[in-house]
């Protein structure tokens, strides 16, 4: 009973401790369903490109731009298979929020090393990330654009 009891606290602590990253089976976050059929930023697969994300990468955002920003509640997603593979390595993404920091925008990234693996979200800070997508602040922070 007792044991019980504590196993539920741990439960709790554990879903509360993601909130706001619940992932699917995959470990993707449940967010970004449906991603494949929103529209893509990019006219042809990016390959090379920077090298903070590697592979072939396509990008997708669920809202468009409304004017030279994309409206709160955006998501962005970049996606990327190893170079000559088929399986998703990396989803990365960008989520329109209130307020400026880190350019406004929430900041994650998820990697796997196998096309069986569960993906795991990256330990590199939001503001590393911001700080480099400055470069395109002209552009609402998102380099990729049609
Ligand atoms: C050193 C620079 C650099 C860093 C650091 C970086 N990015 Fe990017 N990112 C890029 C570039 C350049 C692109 C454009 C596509 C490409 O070349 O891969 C991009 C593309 C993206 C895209 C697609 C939208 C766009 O801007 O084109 C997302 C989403 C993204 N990055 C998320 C992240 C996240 C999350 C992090 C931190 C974990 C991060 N990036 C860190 C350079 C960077």
């Amino acid at each position: 009973m007792r044991a019980a009891a504590i196993l539920g606290t741990l439960l709790a602590l554990t879903i509360a401790g993601s909130a706001g990253a619940r992932t699917d089976a995959n470990g993707i976050p449940a967010y970004v369903n449906g991603y494949a059929k929103w529209p893509k930023l990019n006219a042809k697969p990016i390959r090379g490109g920077s090298p903070a994300h590697q592979g072939t990468k396509q990008v997708y955002a669920s809202k468009r731009k409304t004017g030279a920003n994309y409206p709160l509640g955006a998501i962005v997603v970049k996606t990327a298979t190893p170079p000559g593979k088929q399986w998703l390595s990396l989803v990365a993404t960008m989520r329109k929020i209130r307020g400026s920091a880190n350019g406004g925008w929430r900041w994650e990234e998820f990697t796997r090393s196998s096309p069986t693996a569960r993906f795991t979200k990256i330990g590199f800070p939001e503001s590393g990330c911001a700080a480099c997508h400055m470069q395109a602040k002209a552009n609402d922070y998102v380099f990729t654009r049609r």
